[in-house]
Order: structure tokens, then C-alpha cells, then sequence
């Protein structure tokens, strides 16, 4: 066997991985979850979770990955044992499962784009939401979201990805520091920042059955977690690199961006309806379309230029981390049963696009989508993963956790004891509840 490509420096790791987590979960879905879950409440939460259960958890998909140095599947056979790859084949189901409606929010990310560059929802920004999110114009973005997806993940103009990933990152922080500062010059703002900064512990108290699991999941989508992708990606990590400074580092850009986004789309909502605006009047789903859409408006001719580069960045984050969710079946794939690559792409690619012309049709469909990935796919997936590694593989991710550091030890050993309690627990928990709220409630659309 040919030996294995690693990443030629460490950076390249690092903005790979960043490129996957930082997506639309960080900017469109963190601030829409945040604004329906009870604001500062759900952020204190999310942080929490994002650094007391998404980091340990990174980890444990780091050293599994660099473990095995092979696909997110067979790298459960290679480190134990076949009945085990069933933990990557869930991560990758899981992962086809988001992509088919994370594609149909990447077509409204493009059409916002036109829409800027032409004026059209100036005039009336949560109307044009409800117009072009739904229905055959969303279905024929969400194809050209999905096709040029495939594209890049057939052909492998990975070059240009990785030079425009680069550049998004840094783009994105700037671009929306800008518009955070200036929503904060805008009267009426200052109710936004009571709502989504100042958590309220009793709300918190009285509501942890629904707070918890959306902020938990929240973390596992926006750290592309239970989906194969850190597998993979660490896979090509060679050992010298300190998986714990590595993870810390992306759990804490990739939180930033998410908080940023929010800094954003708050006050922005405040501003323009006094409130978090229900659905109807383009809350939830819409909130970052409809928001970001007005301030647009209000800058005149030179909110349509602003429009153009925005959504752009926004479409390069996006696209940076639906090619990792779909590379990671193609790869499986390709390696496995021999299928040519574009091939592979293409047809997972359509398939997708032909099951995510439900969301497309009805965000009604894409909640229901949502809801199962956050409630059941995500917590389960991340579980069984958790329990690999902490109870199944442990003294061995002890060994692999601590190449690359110099004093890595305690620190080990450290995280070992927190994957196998409390991290274990949390993701538990955090799977009863998804799945008993949704049992309670079925959101099953019907049309
Ligand atoms: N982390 C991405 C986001 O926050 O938008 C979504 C994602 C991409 C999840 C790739 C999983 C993945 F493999």
C-alpha cells in the first residue's frame, strides 16, 4: 500500500478543520436557534457544551482518525474490530442526512446573492424570504448548490477551496465584526443585547429538557462532529502535532464565529420588528436572511455591493463544509467498491438533491429534517463515537493523545476520565431527551 498523504503543515490541518466547522450552523443556524431557544440562555449553554462536551469529543475523533490513518468506516475495523465500523456508517449516514437540507439553505445563501447584487428584496425583506425559500426556485438553487458541490468533490479542485478557505476565514470575522458595530450604532439595538448576553439561570432552570439537547447538538453540527469529517481529516495528521492544541484552537475560532454571528443577527432583528420575530414574520429559519437582508436595504446602493461580498463569504463557508460532508462517503466509497469518483459524487449528489427537494418545497420539511438530525442522528452518533473511545479503545487513545505534547500526561489522562463520565453522560442525556421530545411531538410535515 501506497503510503499515506499527511498535511504538510500544521496550518493546513487547522484551517481544513475550520473550514468544515465554520459554516452555515455558525452563521445562519446558531443565531436562528439562539433567537427561537431562549437567547442568552441557549448561549451560556452552548458554551458550556461546546467546551466542556464538543472539545473532549473532537478529541476523541482526532485520535481515532490519526489512529487508524484510514476512512472514517474502516477506521473502527482497523483499531478494533468490523462490528464497530457500524459507528462510521451512522456518521456518514448522518452527515448524507444534513447535507440533503444544509444544500437547500446554501441555495438561499445564492440567491441572496443575486437578490443583492439586483435590489430585489429591498423593498420588503421578510416577504422575499417567505417567496424564495420555498418552491421551485429554491428547489433549482439548492440543485446548483448540490451540483457545483459534487463538482469540486469529482474533480478535486480542492486547490482553489483551500486558497479561498484561507482567505474565508478571515473574511468572514472581518465582515461580520463590521456589521456587528454597526448594529450596535442603530437605535433600539439595546434590548437585542439584554436578550441575547444577560442569561436568565432560572429560565435556564425551568427549561433544561429543551435547552440542553438543542445546545448540545448545536455544538456537535457546528464542530462537524458524528459525521466522519475530524476523522477523516485527522487521518492525515502526522504525529507530531498536539491534538489538544490543535482542537482547542478550532473549538475556540469556530465558537467565535458563532457568537460573532449572533452579535450580527440579534440586534439587527431588534432593530427592524422590536423582538425575536416568530416565523411568519421571518424569525427562525429566516432570521439571518431577513435581518441582514434590512441592513443591506437601509445602505442603499451600497448595501447591494456589501450584499454581494457578504452572501459570497458566506457561500465559500458554506461550500467549504458540505464538499468535507460529502467527501467523506466519496471517499469511503471510492476506496471500497472501486466506483469512479465522479461517479460517486455525482450520484450521491443527486441523490441528495432529489431528497432535499423536500426541504426545498416546505421548511416545514426542513425542520422536521433538522429536528431528527439534532434530536436522534447527531447525540446517537456522537455517543456511540464517545463510547468507543472512552470504554473500548481507552488505554490506547491515552497513547495516541499524548504524541506531539511534552507534558501531556495528566492532560491525558484528564480526558480520558472525562470521555468515559460526565462526557458520556451529557451526550446521554442529551439523546434521551431529542429522542422523548420528539416522540412526544412528531413535527412530521404533511404537505
Ligand atoms: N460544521 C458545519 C457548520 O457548522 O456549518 C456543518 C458540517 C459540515 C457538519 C461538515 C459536518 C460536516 F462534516
Amino acid at each position: 500500500m501506497a503510503e499515506r498523504e499527511t498535511w504538510g503543515t500544521r496550518i493546513g490541518f487547522i484551517l481544513a478543520a475550520v473550514g468544515s466547522a465554520v459554516g452555515l450552523g455558525n452563521i445562519w443556524q446558531f443565531p436562528f436557534k439562539t433567537s427561537t431557544e431562549g437567547g442568552a440562555a441557549f448561549v451560556f449553554v452552548y458554551l458550556v457544551a461546546a467546551l466542556l462536551i464538543g472539545l473532549p469529543a473532537i478529541l476523541g475523533e482526532f485520535v481515532v482518525g490519526r489512529r487508524a490513518n484510514i476512512n472514517a468506516v474502516e477506521a473502527f475495523d482497523r483499531l478494533k474490530h468490523p462490528a464497530w465500523t457500524v459507528v462510521g456508517a451512522l456518521g456518514l449516514l448522518t452527515g448524507l442526512w444534513i447535507l440533503s437540507y444544509y444544500s437547500v439553505v446554501g441555495g438561499w445563501v445564492t440567491r441572496y446573492i443575486v437578490g443583492s447584487a439586483t435590489g430585489a428584496y429591498f423593498a420588503a425583506p421578510a416577504e422575499y424570504f417567505g417567496r424564495v425559500s420555498m418552491g421551485w426556485e429554491a428547489i433549482a438553487f439548492h440543485g446548483g448548490f448540490m451540483a457545483v458541490t459534487a463538482g469540486i468533490v469529482a474533480f478535486g479542485i480542492e486547490d482553489g477551496i483551500e486558497k479561498a478557505t484561507k482567505l474565508m476565514v478571515p473574511s468572514i470575522i472581518v465582515m461580520l465584526v463590521g456589521l456587528a458595530v454597526y448594529a450596535f450604532t442603530l437605535d433600539g439595538a439595546g434590548a437585542a443585547y439584554e436578550f441575547y448576553l444577560s442569561p436568565d439561570f432560572g429560565f435556564i432552570a425551568d427549561n433544561l429538557g429543551t435547552i440542553v439537547p438543542y445546545a448540545v447538538s448545536q455544538a456537535f453540527f457546528s464542530l462537524s462532529l458524528g459525521m466522519g469529517a475530524m476523522i477523516t481529516y485527522a487521518s492525515y495528521l502526522g504525529d507530531d502535532d498536539s491534538l489538544f492544541a490543535d482542537g482547542s484552537l478550532i473549538v475556540v475560532l469556530n465558537t467565535a464565529v458563532g457568537l460573532l454571528a449572533g452579535l450580527v443577527v440579534i440586534p439587527l432583528l431588534f432593530v427592524q420588528f422590536g423582538t425575536v420575530p416568530d416565523a411568519a414574520a421571518g424569525g427562525g429559519a429566516g432570521a439571518l436572511f431577513v435581518s441582514v437582508a434590512q441592513a443591506f436595504a437601509d445602505l442603499g446602493m451600497a448595501g447591494r455591493a456589501l450584499g454581494v461580498v457578504f452572501f459570497g463569504v458566506v457561500l465559500v463557508a458554506a461550500l467549504s463544509s458540505a464538499i468535507s460532508l460529502l467527501e467523506v462517503v466519496t471517499s469511503y466509497v471510492v476506496d471500497n467498491y472501486g466506483y469512479s469518483r465522479p461517479a460517486t459524487a455525482f450520484g450521491f449528489g443527486g441523490a441528495l438533491f432529489a431528497l432535499g427537494t423536500l426541504s426545498a418545497w416546505n421548511t416545514a420539511w426542513l425542520g422536521w429534517f433538522d429536528s431528527l438530525a439534532y434530536g436522534v442522528l447527531l447525540p446517537l452518533s456522537v455517543l456511540l463515537g464517545v463510547i468507543f473511545v472512552g470504554w473500548v479503545y481507552g488505554p490506547e487513545a491515552v497513547d495516541e493523545i499524548q504524541k506531539g505534547t511534552s507534558n501531556g500526561g495528566s492532560f491525558a489522562t484528564a480526558w480520558l476520565w472525562s470521555v468515559r463520565t460526565y462526557v458520556l453522560a451529557g451526550v446521554f442525556v442529551t439523546l434521551y431527551l431529542g429522542v422523548t421530545d420528539i416522540y412526544s411531538a412528531p413535527p412530521i410535515p404533511f404537505l
